[in-house]
């Protein structure tokens, strides 16, 4: 499978995943698909909760799934993330927050790890994990 192949089938796989959306809250539903180094794909949604700070951000739950399964090397995640039944405008994306971002950097190779922004199979863009996220605290910090 070439770079275009694999990152249509993460968009797909991210989509698949966003149906599964917990958000009654907010109404904002999210998707990713993370790909390991092994071939694994690890899907996840957001997961929202009455009590609001519970909330599972869709990355993250992809991430949980992967590492709760002794899997923790990985090579690239896509997200796709809008309102409940609204599109987004193209080149314009949904962002992993804060947290997920500081998720990333604790398994991930700032320079390595690819980061998919989709709305679609053809609207998308990639980023390296050091582009949004400079100055990275990484687990190095504490050695
Ligand atoms: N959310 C994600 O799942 N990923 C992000 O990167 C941004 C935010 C979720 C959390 C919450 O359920 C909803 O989107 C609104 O913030």
């Amino acid at each position: 499978m070439n770079e275009k192949e694999l990152e249509t089938e993460l968009i797909n796989k991210a989509f698949e995943a966003q149906k599964f959306s917990y958000s009654p809250y907010s109404n904002f539903c999210v998707g990713a698909a993370l790909l390991a180094k092994n071939g694994n794909i690890y899907t996840g949604c957001n997961i929202e909760n009455a009590s609001f700070s519970p909330t599972n951000c869709a990355e993250r739950t992809a991430f949980f799934k992967a590492v709760s399964e002794g899997v923790k090397d990985f090579t690239a995640i896509a997200i796709v993330g809008n309102q409940r039944g609204r599109q987004r405008e193209k080149n314009d994306y949904c962002v992993p927050c804060g947290v997920c971002r500081q998720v990333m950097a604790e398994f991930c190779d700032v320079n390595e790890f690819k980061i998919i922004l989709a709305n679609s199979t053809d609207d998308y863009k990639v980023f390296s994990l050091g582009e949004i996220l400079p100055l990275t605290f990484t687990p190095k910090e504490l050695s």
